[in-house]
């Protein structure tokens, strides 16, 4: 396993180029399912996460080469419409292939994707809507087994806004007869991204990105040739991290757009963020103080909980008090006994974090333990300027981060990849 060493207190400088869209990238990649031709999807990452979907394209029987930035999916063999427990158990987001096998072939078994670091995240939502579509579904052995003739068009009202939830019900109703109207869904950019390339597809999607939704079936639907969005949280991981140890940065092709609630914050705090041209400029001078800030994590254009743990970092550089609620994630506070290891001072209590600023962070071996922790692991190593930070099991960084480690060095951060390490 490796890990990933920093030596920190260097304020970073220069430009980055942001990524392709994780989360946007795993359900059109599902969506490929639902057309028989050859798809091409442009500006992929190269991330763990895609390569267990490539996988798990290849094991439905698909022929998929995947090349970052380019993931051609063609027909392949015939389709077993089965994805088994031990790629679920990579990649909860797998459960998105149930919507596409079921509605384009009529039957699906697909392992419950069971709980994760952050929560007990059921799959309720994706069932319900699925049933209203006229699926019957059952539980057995630890699978979900979904069958239906021809899904059928129908207003699903979610309980709560779920992104793969959305997304799955989208590209089932894509193939479904008739016209399904969905309700309180999430309103993602990757959600809305996804309705562009089911329209490429030939379905009729319309009110993506709002929390109501419209999809015209299509008794057919077309391979697509598409460039995928910008990764917003990426792009804001790096605003953090330029935030914190202080220079100026600039990214390029960041979705600011897609980021105001996170920029909002940031300039609350203290921070100067603006376009310039394709870019999105980040202006912090380190002597300057942080002002502490509160934020609560709530679905778009809210502020994301994918940036809790980074922005947490921070707000211990910040001359107070902040309080973090996190709403979405029951047990989204990993990071924090590891920030408290290097010196952070933070009360947790329930869904709410107090964050006391102003302890200079020490370096110290941490351990990572989710996707977003273990990017706000590695933000905290370039601000402690006292002594070396290791993170290890940077697998879960891998995840969602393309060459993390290589893009802090091309801002002037001193931060190395340390591969075979144990523990
Ligand atoms: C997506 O997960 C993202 N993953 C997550 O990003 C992100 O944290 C999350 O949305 C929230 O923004 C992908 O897009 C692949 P939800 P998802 O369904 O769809 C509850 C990262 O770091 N819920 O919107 O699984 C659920 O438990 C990852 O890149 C139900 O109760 O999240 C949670 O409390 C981590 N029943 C809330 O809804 C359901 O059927 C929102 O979850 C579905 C969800």
């Amino acid at each position: 396993m490796d890990s990933i060493r920093i030596r920190g207190g260097k304020p970073l400088s220069g430009k980055i180029r942001i990524s392709g869209a994780k989360n946007a990238a795993l359900p059109i990649l599902c969506a490929t399912l639902l057309s028989d031709g050859e798809s091409l999807l442009r500006n992929v990452p190269a991330l763990r996460d895609i390569d267990t979907t490539a996988a798990l394209l290849r094991f439905l029987g698909r022929d998929v080469q995947a090349a970052a930035p380019l993931v051609r999916v063609g027909a392949g063999s015939d389709v077993r419409p089965e994805a088994p427990y031990e790629l679920v158990k990579q990649m909860r987001a797998s459960v998105m292939v149930l919507g596409p096998l079921l509605a384009r072939f009529g039957r699906a078994k697909v392992s419950l994707p069971g709980g994760c670091q952050i929560g007990t995240r059921p799959v309720d939502q994706h069932l319900k809507g699925l049933e209203a579509l006229g699926a019957t579904i059952r539980l057995s052995r630890g699978y979900i087994v979904a069958e239906c003739k021809r899904l059928r068009g129908a207003e699903v009202v979610f309980d709560l806004p779920t992104v793969t939830g959305t997304e799955n019900l989208m590209m089932a109703a894509a193939l479904a007869k008739g016209r399904t109207t969905l309700v309180n869904c999430a309103r993602e950019p990757e959600v809305e991204e996804l309705g562009r390339v089911l329209n490429k597809m030939g379905a009729r999607v319309s009110g993506a990105g709002t929390d109501v939704i419209h999809i015209e079936g299509a008794d057919e639907l077309e391979p697509f040739d598409h460039a995928i969005i910008s990764d917003r949280i990426e792009a804001g991981t790096y605003m953090v991290a330029a935030a914190a140890a202080g220079g100026d940065v600039l990214l390029e092709n960041a979705p600011l757009e897609d980021l105001e609630a996170v920029a909002a914050k940031l300039r609350q705090a203290g921070v100067e963020v603006g376009r310039e041209g394709d870019c999105v400029r980040v202006r912090r001078d380190a002597a300057r103080p942080l002002r502490p800030v509160d934020v609560t994590t709530a679905p778009h254009p809210g502020f994301p909980t994918d940036m809790q743990a980074q922005f947490m970092v921070l707000m211990c550089l910040a001359q107070g008090t902040s309080r973090i609620v996190e709403t979405i994630f029951e047990n989204r506070f990993m990071h924090v006994p590891e920030l408290s290891r290097m010196g952070a001072h933070i009360d947790v209590d329930g869904h709410t974090a107090l964050v006391h600023g102003g302890a200079p962070l020490s370096g110290a071996t941490v351990m990572a333990t989710d996707l977003r922790a273990s990017a706000s692991l590695v933000i905290a190593g370039l601000v402690a300027s006292e002594g070396e930070t290791e993170v290890l099991r940077v697998y879960h960084l891998d995840r969602g981060y393309e060459f993390m480690e290589r893009k802090l060095a091309q801002l002037g951060a001193d931060t190395v990849r340390v591969e075979g390490r144990n523990g």
